[in-house]
């Protein structure tokens, strides 16, 4: 079913102030988001955060069931945690790594994750493989692979990269993880919420993200998912009398399900925001989210090119609502100030925040501006006109 556009945009305070263009970053969020929070916080303020909460168990306990209906896991496979680098880096120290281990991942792959890849090859002795690109821009299945043998510990993909509109093969990596017996650790941070995820087509055994930014959720809250097959295989990092039971003076035990990587406190006003973003793009559909995203992305793209000057930088063969490009002569940080003077929100991506994408492909800086639902064809079109007048 398509997407009751201007429904949408009634339902969104942010929608007709200025034009946003920063769904990348954090999207703006519907008023059943903003209010299932406020409602949590009075309720805190009235009562205690501690009653609240006791209060508020029901709708709570819902959120895992709504992440699983969005994933479609279940949901003791689903752990709410504060962002999604932490969500990944719970994951990725729970591996049991040995000198010599390899970890297979893609050129545009995000700054964190690199850098604990870097850490861990520093501290373990792991070795970390960036598979090659194919020369449209995704990561190569093929060379994928090709380079897997006994030594490979784990496959850990980044769905869409924080600096454009590439979209990975994750089900295609999913493929290749599953006939080698590898765990396979997707971050889904840019995906979730724009595109129509569901792990068991994709075949990933961890999964990371935030609520902020396609979900149109909270900032400061994401989840992580753990498919119960891989659960035993990892270690947590460390446990609290959340995750684990102090049983005896000299003994505990680890909690079932993937909340054990949960700590005990929470913004539970978060958690209830995220559960009703989650919801509000369950009610429209995921199917008609992507749709609509990809399409809206499509024609920016396309406007976009055909500004003198202007280079969009998008690869791969599947692209997303992110749409990244620069503009010869003029500094993309400019660019971004320049545009938010006139109220039109966008992002930039620096080359060190996807260093070996950027590198390859001798990337700027680049701007970000990424469409939802809720983007009018005509808010394209100002945009567009207002990105002409600046590099003219
Ligand atoms: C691909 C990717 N992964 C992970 C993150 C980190 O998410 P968070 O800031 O919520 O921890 C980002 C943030 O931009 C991202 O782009």
């Amino acid at each position: 079913m398509a997407i009751d556009v201007a429904r949408a945009r009634a339902e969104t305070p942010g929608c007709g102030k200025g034009l946003h263009f920063g769904a990348a970053g954090a999207s703006l969020m519907p008023a059943v988001v903003l209010d299932a929070q406020l409602d949590h916080l009075r309720l805190e303020a009235e009562v205690g955060g501690y009653k609240a909460a006791r209060l508020a168990a029901e709708a709570i306990e819902g959120t895992y069931d709504s992440l699983a209906r969005l994933l479609g896991c279940g949901r003791q496979e689903i752990a709410v945690i504060e962002n999604a680098t932490l969500a990944w880096n719970l994951a990725l120290h729970a591996v049991d790594f040995a000198p010599g281990d390899r970890i297979l991942t893609a050129e545009a792959e995000y700054a964190s994750n690199y850098i604990s890849y870097l850490r861990l090859a520093e501290h373990k002795g792991v070795e970390v493989l960036a598979v090659p690109s194919t020369p449209e821009g995704e990561l190569d299945v093929a060379a994928l692979e090709s380079l897997i043998d006994e030594r490979v510990k784990l496959i850990s993909v980044t769905h869409v990269p924080t600096n454009g509109g590439l979209v990975n093969p994750a089900a295609e990596i999913g493929r290749v993880a599953r006939a080698a017996g590898v765990p396979y650790l997707l971050d889904a941070c840019q995906s979730v919420g724009q595109l129509d995820l569901d792990v068991e087509a994709i075949g990933c055994d961890i999964l990371t993200a935030s609520a902020r930014k396609f979900l149109r959720g909270p900032r400061g809250i994401g989840f992580l998912y753990v498919r119960d097959e891989v659960l035993e295989r990892l270690d947590p990092p460390f446990l609290d009398l959340h995750g684990a039971r102090w049983e005896t003076a000299e003994s505990y035990s680890v909690i079932p399900g993937a909340r054990r990587f949960e700590t005990w406190e929470f913004n539970y006003a978060s958690v209830l925001g995220m559960a009703a973003a989650v919801d509000y793009a369950l009610d429209w559909g995921l199917p008609a989210i992507e749709a609509r995203v990809c399409a809206l992305a499509e024609t920016l793209r396309g406007r976009l090119a055909a500004i003198p000057g202007i280079t969009v930088q998008d690869i791969g063969r599947r692209k997303c609502a992110i749409v990244s490009f620069s503009a010869a002569g003029h500094d993309s940080s400019d660019l971004e100030a320049a545009l938010d003077r006139q109220g039109i929100v966008v992002g930039t991506s620096t080359p060190y925040s996807t260093r070996l994408d950027a590198e390859r492909r001798g990337l700027p800086t680049v701007v970000r501006a990424a469409v939802h639902y809720y983007t009018l064809e005509s808010e394209i079109e100002a945009f567009a006109q207002a990105v002409e007048e600046l590099v003219a």
